[in-house]
């Protein structure tokens, strides 16, 4: 039997393209970004509070405007600070919590490697077990150029893991470090790898799960090993076991879910991002939520997030 759950806003937070979610153990914060307008956002479960500063660009409106500067991932780092996959790159910055004045933020690019961001943009990344930073490319348009998913070393080398990718998204590893679970959205479902645990090597790839309507987006494991996924156009979250089966649908009043991540007090509330891409107005009429974080105490447990040596 398939558990049913539902969940609820959190965050009224209205944001075009929310994603990437993580939990800031330190901090005690939810940061995600919205992709698009280029925003950082964080929110403080305890008190409420939240931050939103646009890191490579002056902040703005969620809805795009043309001088945005997209951010497709955030991540932390050992030192603190941030890791950012902009629209064409990498970047270093520190964690910065409120509206900055005059959206001034210190940004340290990581020199000698950009994507065409004419054609293509970076999209959802995290630091792996091993200290560096993974994060992959999507077309902004679907007859666009095949993309890659990419490693950001801590000393700034940048290496192409492999290519051939459609569109690159939710991405994490087993805590054995012995397999890396990625979706690439136009090929409908998560893929599998075998890793190297040592070094992160990847080996043999194999299909995890296929979805049966919708488009796999962002991912992420629990403590059981279980893998979430949300099914962008569907309204749901799925669990699926190790062994692929279905066995959690969380249901929300949108259709675009884009990724989750476990918080809060012992790591057991999942965060669930969402957004209001491509809704016309009369469908966002009907689903005012499109872009609000939402939450759900499922009963599983998350993990702290990996964190970038660099
Ligand atoms: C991308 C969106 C896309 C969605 C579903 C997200 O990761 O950022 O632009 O619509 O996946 O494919
Ligand atoms: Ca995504």
């Amino acid at each position: 039997m398939t558990r049913q759950l539902t969940a609820d806003v959190v965050v009224p937070s209205q944001c075009y393209l929310a994603e990437g979610p993580v939990w800031d153990p330190a901090a005690r914060l939810l940061r995600w970004v919205d992709i698009n307008p280029g925003h950082v956002h964080s929110l403080d479960p305890a008190t409420g509070a939240r931050t939103r500063f646009a890191p490579a660009g002056h902040d703005g409106p969620a809805v795009p405007r043309s001088d945005a500067v997209p951010v497709g991932a955030v991540g932390l780092t050992r030192s603190g600070g941030l890791v950012l996959a902009l629209v064409d790159g990498f970047a270093l910055g520190p964690a910065r919590d409120g509206t900055l004045p005059g959206g001034h933020y210190p940004l340290s690019r990581v020199a000698g490697f950009r994507v065409d961001s004419s054609v293509i943009r970076f999209n959802d990344g995290k630091p792996s077990p091993w200290g560096d930073f993974w994060a992959g490319t999507m077309p902004w348009q679907e007859d666009g150029p095949s993309c890659s998913l990419y490693r950001l070393a801590p000393d700034g080398r940048v290496t192409e893991l492999f290519d051939g990718v459609g569109l690159s998204n939710g991405l994490d590893w087993s805590d054995d470090r012995t397999a890396f679970y990625y979706a690439d959205s136009r090929s409908g479902g998560v893929d599998v790898f075998a890793t190297d645990p040592e070094t992160g090597a990847l080996g043999r790839r194999r299909r995890f799960v296929t979805v049966p309507s919708g488009i796999p987006d962002g991912l992420t494991l629990d403590a059981d090993g279980c893998l979430w996924l949300a099914v962008f156009g569907t309204g749901e979250v799925h669990r699926y076991t190790p062994d692929g089966d279905l066995d959690t649908v969380i249901r929300l009043p949108v259709d675009q879910p884009t990724s989750m991540a476990f918080g809060g007090q012992d790591l057991a509330t999942l965060y669930i991002t969402t957004a209001r891409e491509a809704l016309t107005p009369a469908e966002v009429a009907t689903q005012p939520h499109a872009g609000d974080i939402f939450a759900c105490t499922p009963g599983a447990t998350g993990r702290p997030p990996n964190l970038f040596a660099g």
